[in-house]
């Protein structure tokens, strides 16, 4: 019998998954680059009508059949059952996406600890301290990406209950109480203003683009807000697997989707609370506005900014840890009910797999090595980024909606759902899991690639 989550252990250990760096860096950055408040209308938008439709569909393969997802996704098919298992392998998604997240991870705890002595003074210093450490510290970067790989599989290795949900009880709060905190101490500030002006304050200028409607604009929101719920590589159908019995679904879905969205909202509120202080851009590419722009901005207020510094990188060690663990857990269920294997020796495959390209995506930053691991010029670590944001995750996004919408028996989900969301709501959510979500998912995966 699969380990099962208690209630809140479930809404916290998925929305420890989907709050993560996506909402930390990807979310400021986004709405930086994208004009601010009507990048944030369009996200929330697409989150509802979207994301939140899909979201349910992933689920209720998880919690119907409380298998692996593989055998989740033969199980419910009638017909081919072979080939819609192979629907499950988008697992592998989370494996790639968690080669790339522990080398953050990795730069964020570096931060943590360099935040304790000294803050660069000016921008050019913080960029150049970010340089080195990705093009020259290897030894840096190898001691944390090893210490977070550590905690990440030894919390797995614990099982979902005494690992992942005792983890997720802790941080998720923590991450809260630091955050509201930072949030209190902004207020302070003159930049609090023009950062909520920024947020909120939605300029309808920005959806035109040379006289058409900036389709880019709307395909970065819905990518975000896939990425940032942790969609399409079946964590929340293999957490879904873990719910317990008489779970509502709808109240926990949209308490995640709250949870991730205010997340999101206080982490752009502090960070443009600096930069609006202090006159920096807003619009900023990659890593500028975390690791370079912020560090700068927080020396401006010596020995609080340190502070200020150590607390936002445990809060974003917090969100990032929470959601590195998600991403193991559907390829290890998957090996231990396939082979019948340990949990240890099923994490222990996965993890040599995760060290290598790990570490060939630390090194793809660096001066000497960077030729070896370059494709299509792009890094590894960009490669992979770019074929799970943009492949893997919309193509498995629309397998699940056929799935769900055309073949899993239907009075099998009305059992699951209509208890929670009445017939009309069951109509209206499955008229969008057919037509709707995939058809709008096809054309932003088109544009994208
Ligand atoms: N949702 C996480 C974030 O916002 C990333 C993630 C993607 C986690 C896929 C699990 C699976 O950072």
């Amino acid at each position: 019998m699969r380990e099962q989550f208690s209630k809140i252990g479930f809404i916290l250990a998925m929305a420890g998954s989907a709050v993560g760096l996506g909402n930390a860096w990807k979310f400021p950055t986004m709405v930086g680059t994208n004009g601010g408040s009507v990048f944030i209308l369009l996200y929330l938008i697409l989150t509802f009508l979207i994301a939140f439709m899909v979201f349910l569909g992933e689920l209720s393969i998880g919690k119907i059949t409380r298998k692996d997802a593989v055998g989740a996704f033969s199980e419910l098919a009638n017909k081919g059952k072979n080939i819609w298992g192979l629907a499950g392998f988008f697992m592998i998604g989370a494996i790639l996406i968690i080669c790339f997240y522990s080398v953050v991870i990795g730069w964020i705890l570096k931060y943590i600890y360099s935040s304790f002595f000294t803050l660069p003074n000016t921008t050019d210093a913080a960029g150049a301290m970010f340089n080195k450490l990705i093009s020259d510290d290897l030894s840096s970067q190898f001691t944390c990406f090893t210490i977070v790989f550590i905690m990440i599989f030894w919390v797995v290795s614990k099982g979902i209950k005494s690992g992942i949900e005792r983890m997720n009880v802790w941080m998720m709060p923590a991450l809260f109480i630091l955050l509201i905190l930072m949030l209190l101490y902004s207020f302070s500030f003159n930049g609090f203003a023009g950062a909520f002006n920024f947020l909120f304050k939605p300029d309808f200028s920005v959806l035109v683009n040379d006289g058409s409607l900036n389709t880019e604009l709307i395909l970065n929101a819905l990518g975000l807000s896939f990425f940032s719920l942790s969609m399409g590589v079946c964590v929340v159908l293999t957490y879904a697997a873990s719910l317990p019995e008489n779970t509502n679904v709808i109240k926990s879905t949209l308490s995640i989707i709250f949870i991730n969205i205010l997340v999101g909202i206080m982490m752009g509120l502090i960070v443009f609370t600096f930069v609006f202080e202090y006159g920096a851009s807003p619009n900023q590419q990659g890593p500028g506005l975390i690791f370079v722009s912020l560090m700068s901005l927080f020396s401006n207020l010596g020995i609080i900014g340190n502070i200020l510094a150590v607390a936002f990188f445990i809060a974003l060690l917090f969100a990032g840890l929470t959601s590195a663990v998600s991403m193991v857990e559907p390829f290890a269920f998957y090996l231990i009910n396939k082979f019948g294997i340990s949990r240890k020796l099923a994490l222990t495959y996965i993890a040599i797999f995760v060290y290598i390209f790990g570490s060939f995506c630390i090194l793809g930053f660096h001066k000497d090595y960077s030729i070896y691991f370059t494709f299509f010029g792009k890094s590894i670590f960009d490669c992979l980024d770019y074929l799970t944001s943009n492949i893997l995750m919309p193509v498995s996004a629309i397998v699940t909606c056929i799935f769900v919408g055309f073949v899993v028996e239907k009075c099998k989900l009305e059992e699951l759902f209509i208890p929670y969301m009445k017939e009309t709501g069951f109509k209206i959510w499955l008229f969008f899991i057919r037509f709707i979500c995939p058809i709008v998912i096809l054309v932003i995966m088109l544009k994208n690639i």
